[in-house]
């Protein structure tokens, strides 16, 4: 239990919180060069022909800053913004008093977009492509569709899944940009950032500790800055140095390759129950206890760029840095289970 409580501390969302770290600017968003160059092109040249923006889908993991960038967007484009989430929209007719209440021109954020209910998305076709809905009114023989034009909107839509989206929604989207985990550089530029907002001394070193620490994800990175925060002004005298900021990471058992508690047990339980894969995504959620949802949207893609596993067609693999990291090679058993990478031909 209280190996699950860390982790979710981690990757919590505070609302509060994160709506005074957000950059309000492209100029003020460390990181993620590519993804910013194409959009910045792509609102002026929107502004400079004064259009409307074309609609536009953003994908990752949680926490690299697909909303914030939805929010700086309309901030550099000069429009309105209206935010909702695939879930919330119910029904068309939800969505249809989303579209109507919107401004010409403006941007409409819907955030976890691949989880949008089919009869919701058909509406969205006709109002991205023509900027109309037809709407259904009365049931039975009296039953007759009435069109609704709507301005002309931006729909920025933002998934931790790309591959969920269906192929009609993903082509209405003029252009698709996908975040990556950001290097420790930019991070320790954000956590700097973040300190001097929240007011706390840390030094670049420190910052860099934090940064190289946070799984290449700027939400994780400004929460380890709170804890760490906490914890130099409790055991220490308030200011964050590399050493404070090493041991008040120790303490929420994040290692020195920036693995957290769930990361680790993913992998070690790869290697004790199932002999280091392949298994399924199904069992190993089992196995672990947290959805497979959320093990293949939050962990996988980390432990998969940083060399710890890989993704078969018959399931999921440890590799052999993973085995190291417990101090096992694919050749000893793990203490813990009948773990043997090799088939006993003894
Ligand atoms: N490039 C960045 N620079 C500074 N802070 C960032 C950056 N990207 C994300 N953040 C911060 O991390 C937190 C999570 O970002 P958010 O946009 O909500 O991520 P997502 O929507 O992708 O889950 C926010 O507090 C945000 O300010
Ligand atoms: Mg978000």
């Amino acid at each position: 239990m209280s190996e699950r409580f860390i982790t979710s501390t981690l990757n919590r969302k505070d609302e509060e919180v994160e709506k005074t770290l957000r950059p309000q600017s492209f100029s003020a968003f460390p990181g993620q060069n590519k993804v910013k160059e194409r959009m910045e092109v792509y609102v002026n040249a929107a502004k400079r022909r004064n259009e409307p923006l074309g609609h536009l889908l953003l994908s990752g993991p949680p926490g690299l800053g697909k909303t914030t960038l939805a929010y700086i967007v309309a901030n550099e484009k000069g429009c309105g913004i209206k935010t909702s989430s695939g879930p919330v929209i119910e029904r068309p007719g939800d969505l249809a008093g989303l579209l109507t209440s919107l401004n010409e021109g403006d941007v409409l954020f819907i955030d976890e977009i691949h989880r949008l209910n089919t009869a919701v998305e058909e509406y969205l076709y006709s109002a991205m492509e023509d900027f109309f809905i037809d709407i259904m009114i009365d049931q039975g023989p009296g039953a007759r569709s009435v069109r609704l034009n709507i301005p002309h909107f931006t729909l920025l839509g933002a998934t931790t899944r790309q591959g969920l989206l269906s192929a009609p929604l993903r082509s209405r989207f003029e252009l698709s940009l996908r975040l990556d985990y950001y290097s420790p550089e930019d991070l320790q530029t954000i956590v700097l950032r973040s300190a001097d907002i929240l007011k706390v001394q840390i030094e670049p070193r420190g910052a860099f500790e934090i940064a190289r620490r946070s799984r290449g994800t700027p939400r994780i990175a400004n929460n380890l800055l709170r804890w760490t925060r906490d914890y130099a002004q409790v055991k220490a005298d308030g200011v964050i140095s590399d050493k404070i900021a090493s041991k008040a990471l120790f303490m929420l058992d994040i290692d020195d390759c920036g693995l957290d508690e769930m990361d680790k047990r993913i992998l070690e339980t790869i290697i004790a129950n199932f002999k280091g894969g392949p298994v399924g995504l199904n069992s190993l959620s089992v196995a672990i206890g947290e959805e497979a949802d959320t093990i293949e949207d939050v962990y996988e893609p980390y432990l998969i760029q940083e060399g710890y596993m890989m993704r078969t067609a018959q399931g999921r693999l440890v590799t052999e840095k993973a085995w190291k990291l417990f101090g096992l090679t694919p050749h000893t058993r793990h203490p813990r289970g009948a773990g043997n990478g090799q088939p006993d031909l003894l």
